[in-house]
């Protein structure tokens, strides 16, 4: 009789307790910022994958690949890269802005995650000498950068710009930002992180101009701050528009000899002056390449390198070397030396989620989780725009607990969507971490070069044919649907 009375108490009081937490949750409190309001603080990152049409028009699967996520609960998506000039992509079948043919295709895409209370951000970006394959309009054209020295991982030829290519290039930037809002978008975010051009005209390690774009970090600064301007000019100072940034670059991180590049306190100073030029927030992450040794943070996987990299061989002068150090596996402890070694310059965690049972998920977590969350918090504590932070956010309570803590304001996240695009919703359901959780295996990042984007970690699967069964969902219905208007 006691057990009968007691327990529709306690699911009754589980029920209410649950409700309260969800309730005082930061995480499904509303962001505001100066011209946008996000639901809740949890943000798509931006993921590329060779979605679209070779020509840079977009396709049904990449309304399809945007719409799992709007529907997963985020707040805001970050779109993929987004070429502002084809001179400027990374490679083929990406979704561009460099022309007003392209506005209504984002306008379908604005409208489809919309549909859930989402927000859609375009990434307004530039390769500069970081493009992986360059495709067939720019073949015997070296891509254009802040220096002529070419890019040292995969030895990517480029050339300086001039003062008139980079004039043209702002353009291209507020141009881009035009089209954004000329589609119905809510905001746009600045790609000057991970080694892309704006990254290149930043970085101390990288830019070795001599006019009034390099030299000091006033003058490396000018490009970014530069567009900034631009765009407010064009659309005005009520459309959003956030910057991504590479905290510290750890330029040399696997490339030894070269220089360091820009220091958290560079960086600091490179968000106030962002802040005073009219941008409304900040995406903070790491590493002036991409991929980095700490961004996606993670594992790097040589059964899949080896089959994805031979597509940028004739990119660049060091990919035949980078191929031979993949293929070959008494050279794995090398390249493994060199792309392990700044991970070990990293400060231990300053906190962790809650208590995670399985001691490999829990290293996992140990590991990767939150590892942007120290230089975010140094660049929150000297800015008045609202922070994201980006890097191996998976865990609700570690989630929660870092925006409680002033470490940052929302968080972005990429992986830890693609394993579960269903996260969010699971987080408002009560849940801390989901039952199979990303394990930064990176399989995702490096089958991206030729294949599909999606999740290819198969122990989170049944059996191969259920995980190319989720990766090739995005292409099933409705295909072929009308995208002109
Ligand atoms: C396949 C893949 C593609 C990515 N593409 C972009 C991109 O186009 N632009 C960008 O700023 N970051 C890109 N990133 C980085 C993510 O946005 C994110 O910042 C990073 O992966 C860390 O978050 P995560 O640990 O949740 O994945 C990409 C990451 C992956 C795995
Ligand atoms: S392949 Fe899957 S588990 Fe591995 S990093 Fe990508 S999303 Fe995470």
């Amino acid at each position: 009789m006691l057990r009968t009375i007691l327990i529709p108490n306690f699911i009754a009081e589980t029920t209410r307790k649950t409700e309260e937490h969800m309730e005082n949750d930061i995480i499904f409190e509303p962001l505001r910022f100066r011209n946008l309001t996000v639901k809740n603080r949890i943000f798509r990152s931006s993921i590329s994958g060779r979605w679209d049409n070779y020509d840079g028009s977009g396709t049904q699967a990449r309304i399809n690949w945007e719409e799992k996520f709007a529907r997963g609960g985020v707040g805001a998506i970050i779109t993929s890269f987004v070429p502002v000039a084809i001179r400027g992509r990374i490679m083929p079948n990406y979704a561009t802005i460099d022309c007003d043919d392209r506005i209504p295709f984002w306008r379908k895409v604005g409208e489809k995650v919309h549909e859930y209370d989402c927000k859609l951000i375009l990434q307004l970006s530039h390769s500069g000498r970081q493009q992986d394959i360059g495709g067939v309009e720019n073949s015997g054209k070296k891509a254009l950068s802040s220096t002529s020295q070419t890019e040292p991982f995969h030895g990517f030829l480029c050339q300086a710009m001039t003062l008139a290519e980079i004039k043209e290039t702002i353009q291209y930037f507020a141009d881009g930002a035009r089209r954004a809002r000329e589609a119905g978008l809510d905001g746009v975010e600045l790609h000057s992180a991970n080694g892309y051009l704006f990254n290149q005209f930043l970085s101390s390690g990288i830019n070795d101009r001599q006019d009034e774009y390099g030299g000091s970090l006033e003058n490396r600064a000018r490009f970014l701050l530069d567009v900034i301007r631009a765009i407010r000019k064009e659309v005005g100072n009520d459309f959003h528009l956030q910057f991504k940034i590479s905290a510290v670059d750890y330029n040399n991180a696997v490339t030894f000899w070269e220089k360091p590049g820009n220091t958290i306190e560079d960086s600091i100073q490179v968000c106030q002056w962002a802040e005073e030029a009219g941008a409304d927030a900040v995406h903070v992450s790491t590493g002036s390449l991409f991929p980095h040794p700490l961004n996606p943070i993670g594992d790097f996987n040589f059964d899949i390198i080896t089959k994805t990299y031979d597509a940028m061989l004739s990119s660049g002068i060091e990919t035949t070397r980078n191929y031979i150090l993949f293929r070959k596996a008494f050279l794995h402890p090398i390249f493994n030396l060199l792309w392990n070694r700044v991970k070990k310059q990293l400060p231990p965690q300053v906190f962790s989620g809650d208590y995670v049972k399985d001691p490999k998920i829990k290293q996992l977590l140990i590991e990767n989780q939150g590892r942007n969350l120290l230089d975010s918090r140094e660049i929150k504590k000297h800015v008045n725009i609202p922070v994201l932070c980006t890097g191996g956010l998976q865990q609700a309570s570690y989630i929660r607990q870092a925006i409680n803590e002033h470490y940052c304001d929302g968080v972005t996240m990429a992986r830890t969507l693609i394993a579960n695009n269903d996260l969010v919703k699971s987080f408002k359901a009560g849940k801390d971490l989901a039952d199979k959780p990303c394990t930064y295996c990176n399989k995702c990042l490096l089958n991206v070069i030729e294949n599909p984007l999606g999740c290819y970690e198969q122990d989170r699967f049944n059996s191969y044919e259920e995980m190319m069964e989720e990766v090739m969902s995005v292409f099933h219905e409705p295909q072929f649907a009308n995208l002109s208007r």
